[in-house]
């Protein structure tokens, strides 16, 4: 028998079946009831006509289905009644070996009643993978499961079509709703803002548009919400903030736009916050962004925010990913990065308008792996050793800086694993690099042979200047 392992519930109760039947108080198991044998097989029939699915699974398909297929009690078995199974689990499309659910043929035809979905009444989850591609499917086909669904997940399936609206209202108990990579428009509706239940919303890569509902505050329960991928427009709505739960906010690729709500302070638990690539303009970064204190991957990157980078990062030390290409940026590039950001792995500041040095404590970044700088107008000594530049490889980009140098063993380790030159130029053994700290010009320049500056940790650096003073 297949037994939900997921709905912990389903597997009580089967444990108990064992031990009544062991006791040999029950005597017969439960059989799945005609109408959903039935409509399995029509499920199966409609995704994949190739296979015969009738004559390979003749028996109860609560005693041998195909994966994916899953029963469990909905009423437990007594001394008298073997108890009732319906199919609680409906998973199609062979996603691995491990995930073996039934294919779905290429001429899957979609579901052509309705009501088809109507016959599984405690149906908790549905799940598609890679199920419909070349005849369009309505979503409304989903419009009457059961209100005992907490799991929609429909994935990869460009042929799918239809509106939201239509087919999530009743589905009241639902925890994760993905549908992703489908052809699906319209708005999110209103009653979205209703599922009280709900985890995870994760919609991108549809035709999804408009604007987003005024009222999510009641969805305490959020934990992702990704929209990335499609074509909603207008503000962030402010009562986003009341989303408390929130770990990962994706709306990037979208055409929003307007500021970014001050309420978003509020979401105290997101550690993903990826706003990229929208029509977000001239707010700059702002500075209450420091406290979503959990954060650790900022995406902002393709919109005209302007100002300069702002000096948040003492607040946020958890971030690991930093992504500000093309934001319009000016000013210089507050140390604060290097000096907090010890878990920093990627950071991305290119094609702004930032100037000055690239400071000194980048080089101690011990984690990054991704660094890109290049056409901005920065200048002066790179403080990279040649083991940070070789680390780094092809991922450092500093192109497009003309006034910018590297020493020449760096610059060595630099030509050999990239071929991103540019113009970098060799630093004239003397020159003193506009970014260091005072400290490090002092100490070379009275003739002390200390190692090029970020090799050195800055304290020892002060206290070797205050004694030559
Ligand atoms: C799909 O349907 C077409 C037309 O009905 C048929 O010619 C083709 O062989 C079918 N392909 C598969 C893989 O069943
Ligand atoms: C998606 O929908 C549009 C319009 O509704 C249609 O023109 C297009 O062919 C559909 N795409 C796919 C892959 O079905
Ligand atoms: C669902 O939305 C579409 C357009 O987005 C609209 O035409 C339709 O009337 C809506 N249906 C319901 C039931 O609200
Ligand atoms: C949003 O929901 C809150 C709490 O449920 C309620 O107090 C408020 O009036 C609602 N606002 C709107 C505009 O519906
Ligand atoms: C850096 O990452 C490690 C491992 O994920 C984590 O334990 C540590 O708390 C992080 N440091 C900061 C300052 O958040
Ligand atoms: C780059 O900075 C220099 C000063 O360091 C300035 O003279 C020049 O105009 C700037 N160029 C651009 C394109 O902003």
């Amino acid at each position: 028998m297949a037994i939900s392992s997921s709905s912990s519930y389903a597997l009580t109760f089967f444990i108990s079946y064992l031990l009544i039947t062991q006791l040999g108080i029950a005597n017969s198991q439960p059989v799945l009831n005609s109408v959903e044998q039935e409509s399995v097989y029509r499920v199966l029939e409609s995704l994949n006509s190739d296979v015969p699915w009738r004559s390979l699974f003749p028996d109860d398909l609560c005693s041998s289905a195909p994966h994916g297929v899953v029963c469990g009690y909905t009423t437990m078995p007594t001394e008298t009644d073997p108890g009732t199974v319906n199919v609680l689990e409906l998973s199609f499309g062979y996603v691995s070996d491990h995930n073996p659910n039934p294919p779905c043929g290429p001429n899957s035809t979609g579901f052509l009643d309705p009501l088809l979905f109507a016959s599984f009444p405690y149906l908790q989850k549905l799940f598609f993978y890679n199920c419909f591609t070349q005849q369009p499917v309505s979503l409304q086909a989903f419009s009457r499961v059961g209100s005992f669904l907490e799991e929609l997940v429909i994935v990869e399936n460009p042929s799918l079509f239809g509106s939201l609206n239509e087919s999530i209202s009743n589905m009241k108990n639902l925890r994760r709703l993905v549908i992703t990579g489908t052809n699906v428009s319209g708005e999110i509706p209103y009653g979205f803002g209703l599922l009280e239940n709900l985890e995870e919303a994760t919609l991108s890569r549809n035709r999804l548009a408009g604007t987003l509902p005024e009222n999510m505050s009641k969805l305490k329960k959020l934990k992702i919400l990704d929209l990335s991928q499609n074509g909603f427009e207008g503000n962030i709505p402010a009562d986003i903030g009341g989303l408390q739960n929130l770990i990962k906010l994706d709306l990037g690729s979208n055409l929003f736009s307007g500021d970014f709500p001050a309420s978003m302070k509020g979401l105290k638990c997101l550690e993903l916050l990826d706003l990229s690539y929208n029509k977000f303009s001239n707010s700059g970064i702002p500075l209450f962004f420091s406290e979503m204190s959990k954060l650790k991957v900022m995406h902002l990157s393709g919109n005209e925010l302007g100002g300069a980078i702002p000096d948040i990062w003492g607040k946020l030390r958890g971030i690991s990913a930093i992504g500000f290409s093309g934001v319009g940026l000016v000013g210089n590039i507050p140390s604060s990065i290097g000096v907090f950001l010890s878990n920093l792995t990627y950071l991305a500041l290119d094609n702004n308008k930032l100037i000055g040095g690239v400071p000194l404590e980048f080089g101690r970044l011990k984690l990054l792996n991704e660094l890109n700088l290049k056409n901005n107008n920065l200048s002066g000594r790179l403080p990279f050793s040649a083991k940070f530049v070789s680390r780094l490889g092809g991922k450092l980009e500093v192109q497009g800086n003309p006034e910018l140098c590297l020493d020449k063993r760096a610059f060595m380790s630099f030509t050999k694993v990239n071929r991103n030159l540019g113009h970098l130029k060799v630093c004239h053994s003397v020159e003193n690099p506009k970014s260091a700290l005072p400290n490090i010009i002092s100490a070379s320049s009275i003739g002390y042979k200390v190692p090029i500056g970020y090799q050195v940790p800055s304290l020892l650096v002060t206290f070797l200047w205050l004694f030559f003073i």
